[in-house]
């Protein structure tokens, strides 16, 4: 194929390949899925070599609306024309967090920025800035930035967050025990561990969710724990989005942060981010040094402008969750049909396929489900990042190309793990991200 060879130039000239793990083709069934796109439009993209995908991650949970929206892109091009950068501000900025204050329940002052991770330092900056305190207790993913990394230079710290085996190579050994993970879910140890660093603490940094509800009452302890300890509560909501609802996740929990980060899915694929909080939070970042050149560029605000529009005109929550839960219908009939030994979990906005195998055998099951359904035209892995322009052509041609690759599975299954091993037409994918908050 072309495009392993587009790699292998990559690979000579771009440490690693790619500039996001999650876009390594060993993240997929290397060989067999896409690795360079040419294309994208609504729910589907095609590669290099030519063949045509339905997209099962959105950009990486970027794309809500679907790939090249036409109002959104028309919104953008409308910008181009005018300028998408100044010697001065735009309007746009003001606009934008008056849209973001009106839709996030703790929303009542906004700053930016150009990405997910980026947008987490920023409030960690500012939680610490307006506490006067260095440590972050955290829970789940939050970017590549030092504070966060910091966390491995306890080794291990980070396994059940991210991946396994981080070296912490090039961050500061001085930052050592100034990010310290805890197990979600479980609020008595996010107790004893704010009283053991008592006083010490800026900020509870979490994703409040992923793919499934929280268990019932722990966000509310999390809360609770941060008020009696006066500590920031900070929601990371990059990779939730605004798929439960157009104000995000706090208005469907009903537990407000004091601070929430944003991205990806808030400008349906352009660069943009966004730290939104309280006023007597937010307002002290106007004297701590948070400044750069294209936090004001005007294609990302003008994007997430309309993208937080149309989520509303258009309800896409609810189209999420019918699609999702029609997707998760159609799976389940195509793994009861086939009996292959996979379970249907997660939201309805996020549906996820977890192999009822030994531990052994399951990433094995999962990188030949990522190859048939590549063969079969479907992009993904075991949990699906929906938008709102997959409709039933997209389920329709999913549930078929399931059914026969939980086939396959199931007869694989019944020779062993020799069986799996023998249908792979590539290696076993590498460590997928592991999920604290799954
Ligand atoms: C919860 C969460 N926070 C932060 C990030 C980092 O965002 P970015 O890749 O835009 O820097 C991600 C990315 O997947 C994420 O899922």
């Amino acid at each position: 194929m072309r495009q392993q060879q587009i790699f292998e130039r990559a690979c000579s000239l771009i440490p690693g390949g790619t500039q996001l793990v999650s876009r390594r083709p060993t993240q997929y069934a290397s060989g067999v899925s896409p690795i360079y796109a040419r294309w994208a439009k609504g729910a589907r993209f095609g590669d290099a070599d030519g063949r045509e995908f339905i997209d099962w991650v959105s950009g990486i949970g970027a794309v809500i609306l679907g790939y090249c929206d036409d109002v959104v892109d028309q919104a953008v091009c409308d910008q181009l024309r005018q300028g998408t950068i100044y010697s001065v501000n735009h309007e746009l900025e003001v606009e934008l967090a008056e849209e973001l204050v009106e839709l996030i329940p703790c929303a009542e002052m906004v700053r930016y920025a150009k990405g997910g991770g980026e947008a987490c330092a920023v409030a960690v900056r500012i939680a610490r800035g307006v506490t006067g305190r260095d440590k972050i207790l955290f829970c789940g993913y939050h970017g590549w930035h030092d504070w966060y990394l910091a966390a491995n230079l306890a080794p291990g710290a980070l396994d059940d967050h991210l991946l396994p085996g981080i070296d912490p190579i090039g961050v500061p050994a001085a930052l050592r025990d100034t990010a310290l993970p805890f197990p979600y879910g479980d609020p008595a140890e996010l107790e004893a561990q704010l009283e053991r660093h008592r006083g010490e603490v800026a900020a509870v940094m979490m994703e409040p969710l992923r793919s499934q509800w929280p268990p019932e009452g722990y966000l509310e302890a999390v809360r609770e724990l941060c008020d009696r300890e006066r500590v920031l509560l900070i929601f990371d909501e990059v990779s939730t989005g605004f798929r439960l609802s157009a104000g995000g996740v706090q208005p469907v929990l009903g537990v407000t942060p004091d601070l929430a980060v944003f991205a990806k899915s808030i400008s349906n694929g352009f660069p943009m981010g966004a730290v939104v909080g309280r006023r007597d939070v937010m307002a002290p970042a106007a004297s701590m040094f948070i400044s750069s050149t294209y936090w004001s560029d005007t294609i990302g605000l003008r994007a997430a402008l309309t993208t937080l529009r149309e989520l509303r005109r258009r309800d896409v929550p609810a189209t999420l969750k019918a699609t999702g839960q029609t997707l998760k219908e159609r799976i389940r009939q195509a793994a009861s049909a086939t009996h292959c030994p996979v379970r249907v979990s997660g939201l309805d906005v996020h549906p996820q396929l977890e192999f009822e195998l030994e531990p052994a055998w399951r990433n094995l099951a999962a990188t030949l489900y990522i190859q048939e359904m590549a063969l079969r035209g479907c992009h993904g892995y075991p949990s699906f990042y929906l938008n709102a322009a997959q409709g039933d052509p997209e389920i329709e041609q999913t549930a078929a190309a399931a059914k026969e690759t939980f086939a396959l599975i199931a007869a694989a299954v019944e020779d062993g793990e020799a069986g799996l091993r023998a249908r792979l037409r590539c290696p076993p994918r590498g460590d997928a991200f592991r999920r604290q908050v799954r």
